[in-house]
């Protein structure tokens, strides 16, 4: 098990932080004031993430780019082959509880591959391109993007807005009923202020790098698919798509896009935690991801 948090006292105080300061109006008002008018060149971005060391991720003590390239490369590895996509079946990307907690009709819809079941995507290559590029939204600690605090920046995701999930980290240790939310009879029912099955993208999560980079590139002109971007938006969302205490997170808010794209998210979580191994220093592909950089973001990106 790569992810342990067993002894790491800093990420839970980064999470006590988070589930007491994280709040529903508090978000609305962080995006409110967003205003995404800096254009920046992919390129010019990594160097920034170099000052970027996240306390929130127990498993690595790499700088965030050393990351982005061993999760690119570990996507490359595990599931190409010359560019194509591998033959994945979607029951292995599940662990054996995991599978389980399915409900049958969604076991069924699951039974295939990932290319049989997403045949609509032709292409497949952008996958490897996430792995680099999925946590630049941490560039949000550092002054001249905002200097948020980690705990609006880094770690897991969740709902505001409604009452937070059994299957979210440290909730054993109530630090959520720290929130000023958890008191607002209005969110404090398991749907809170939504509708059964509204979907993700209708439901306020908590800022962090994933919403401010989906977000950025839904702002931009990129040639990444919609999958791409919803990796990027919810790759963080554990509770959900790692299932904890026995429980699938939220999936009263799932709508049918959400569980048609929870492979898509269990695909990239697998690489995206395999990556973690404090490894000797790799070979990285760096010209393969400059080629597939110039292909789906050859412009400014704006932030
Ligand atoms: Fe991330
Ligand atoms: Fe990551």
């Amino acid at each position: 098990m790569l992810r342990d948090y067993e002894t790491n006292n800093i990420v839970e105080l980064l999470y006590k932080n988070m589930y007491k300061n994280q709040n529903y109006i508090k978000k609305k008002n962080i995006v409110s004031k967003l205003k995404f008018d800096k254009k920046y060149k992919i390129k010019d971005i990594f160097p920034l993430l170099n000052k970027v060391i996240d306390s929130s991720d127990p498993d690595t003590s790499h700088s965030q780019i050393y990351h982005g390239y061993q999760t690119a490369q570990a996507i490359y590895n595990n599931y190409f082959k010359n560019l194509e996509l591998k033959d994945i079946y979607i029951k292995d990307l599940f662990s054996n509880e995991d599978w389980f907690l399915l409900d049958h009709v969604y076991r069924t819809m699951y039974n295939t591959t990932i290319k049989e079941f997403y045949n609509e995507i032709k292409e497949w290559d952008w996958l490897i391109l996430i792995g680099l590029i999925h946590d630049l939204g941490k560039v949000l600690v550092l002054n001249e993007f905002g200097g948020y605090n980690e705990w609006f920046s880094v770690g897991d995701i969740y709902p505001l807005g409604c009452s937070f999930s059994k299957s979210n980290i440290y909730y054993e240790k109530k630090y959520h009923e720290l929130c000023i939310d958890y008191d607002n009879k209005k969110y404090n029912s398991q749907l809170g202020i939504y509708k059964k099955k509204c979907g993700f993208n209708n439901v306020e999560m908590t800022f962090s790098h994933d919403y401010y980079l989906a977000e950025s590139f839904k702002k931009s002109n990129t040639n990444l698919p919609e999958q791409a971007i919803y990796i990027i938006q919810y790759h963080s969302f554990y509770a959900w798509h790692t299932p904890k205490n026995n429980i699938r997170g939220y999936d009263y808010l799932a709508s049918e896009l959400d569980w048609k794209y929870l492979p898509l998210l269990k695909l990239f979580q697998k690489a995206d935690l395999y990556s973690k191994k404090d490894e000797i220093e790799q070979d990285f592909n760096y010209e393969l991801f400059d080629k597939l950089l110039n292909k789906y973001i050859p412009n400014y990106v704006l932030l």
